[in-house]
């Protein structure tokens, strides 16, 4: 069986029955092409995107720089391992560095592994007696059993407890709660400035301040997890710049690359020196395809302004949200921060993805009452119009009063 011959969707599920792990729930389309916000089935069916990549893709499917960098860089040289120095991962630091707090950066694949980075740099930094870590009910760090131990939901630790020692929870935007938690043997508080899989839950006014003052008055190290919210998702490189606090340690990933495989941490130099030679590695991370993505991601958002068109793509949603939010009683609450954005009903959101799909509209259900949009920071404002009435229609349609047929 040759993979370029084209197969419809029933055929490449076939596929999947026999020989992928079910370990997702999948809807029965088969996707081939992307362009933009768009992307098209096996069937030739065209679905407008509005959580491309599940955020991996900030540019949008195949942003033209991105896929100009990663042509040139596969003819050149596609994988080294870091025995050996790279320009372009060197480049990418700088970038990341220049654009954050001025630390160093350490590259690996995913979110989960730069979770991992920065729990094992903060066990180190907290060495000999500190190892426990603070994070936050309801927060999403990823499936490796460090990220896993640190997100802040139940039903993901189910059947595979048990979980590492010394991690707490404690409620998200509750800085009291994060005050008593802290003991002798505390070495870190780890919190995402949004919480996305959470149901894009806010930082609320000063809680990221407080959790900073805390870290200093204890000696914690402080993580941002901005593996959702960075990279300019939320209108500024990253979300913790909207409150004007910085934290010790930060991960990447999601965007960072434009939707190749990519994760990050940058640290605070001085952290980062006890990272010594063999304590830590990754040995895809910082390879020279994800660096040359990387940076083209970031030179887009430079040169197409898309930081404050992410606040404008924000701002229009809310707008367009909030006209339909008084008309819709489905809808309870609507949060929006640049291109993140929750709208959390009032009952359950699966039917409504299910309905918004069949009108050849993609977007997602977390926490099972709130729909999560991620649109492309590279989305035109009729897009969102389109979006937004087809998103319209269902929520209205769903709200009516199912009406009985007379017998
Ligand atoms: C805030 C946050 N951290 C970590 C992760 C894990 O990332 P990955 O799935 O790339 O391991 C996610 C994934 O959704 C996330 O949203």
């Amino acid at each position: 069986m040759t993979a370029n011959q084209p197969r419809s969707s029933a055929e490449v599920i076939a596929l999947f029955d026999r020989y992928v792990i079910g370990n997702y729930k999948r809807f029965p389309v088969c996707l081939v092409r992307g362009e933009g916000c768009y992307v098209w089935d096996a069937e030739g069916n065209r679905y407008l995107d509005l959580f491309p990549g599940w955020g991996c893709n900030l540019l949008g499917h195949c942003p033209p720089r991105v896929v100009e960098a990663v042509r040139e860089q596969v003819g050149r040289l596609i994988h080294v391992p870091n025995t050996w120095y790279l320009e372009a991962q060197g480049l990418l630091a700088q970038a990341l560095s220049e654009r954050s707090f001025g630390g160093q950066c350490f590259f690996c694949n995913s979110g989960a592994e730069a979770v991992e980075a920065a729990l094992k740099l903060a066990r180190l930094c907290g060495k000999p007696n500190r190892y426990k870590i603070i994070a936050m009910l309801h927060s999403f760090h990823g499936r490796t059993y460090g990220a896993l131990s640190a997100t802040g939901q139940a039903k993901y630790h189910h059947g595979f407890e048990p979980m590492l020692p010394g991690f707490r929870h404690v409620p998200f935007g509750d800085v009291q709660a994060v005050a008593d938690a802290i003991d002798e043997e505390t070495c870190a508080i780890l919190v995402e400035p949004v919480q996305g899989e959470g149901g894009i839950r806010i930082a609320p006014a000063g809680y990221l301040q407080a959790l900073r003052e805390l870290a200093d008055r204890h000696g914690l190290v402080l993580i941002f997890d901005e593996v959702q919210s960075g990279l300019g998702r939320t209108g500024k490189w990253f979300a913790y710049q909207h409150w004007g606090v910085e934290p010790d340690i930060m991960t990447l990933a999601k965007g960072l690359a434009g939707g190749i495989a990519a994760g990050a941490i940058v640290a605070r130099k001085e952290l980062a020196a006890k990272l010594q030679p063999g304590m830590h590695a990754a040995t895809f991370g910082g390879n020279p395809i994800a660096c040359r993505a990387a940076l083209a991601t970031i030179q887009t958002i430079e040169q197409e302004g898309l930081l404050p068109r992410a606040e404008q793509i924000g701002q229009r949603f809310r707008d367009r949200l909030r006209e339909l939010q008084a008309r819709c009683p489905l809808i309870r609450e609507i949060r929006v921060l640049g291109a993140m954005i929750g709208l959390e009903l009032q009952g359950d959101g699966t039917p409504i993805v299910q309905r918004c799909l069949e009108r050849r509209l993609l977007l997602n259900c977390t926490q099972q009452t709130v729909l999560r949009l991620l649109p492309a920071l590279t989305i035109t404002d009729e897009q969102i119009e389109e979006g937004c009435h087809i998103l319209a229609e269902v929520l209205n349609e769903a709200a009516e009063p199912t009406t009985v047929a007379a017998s």
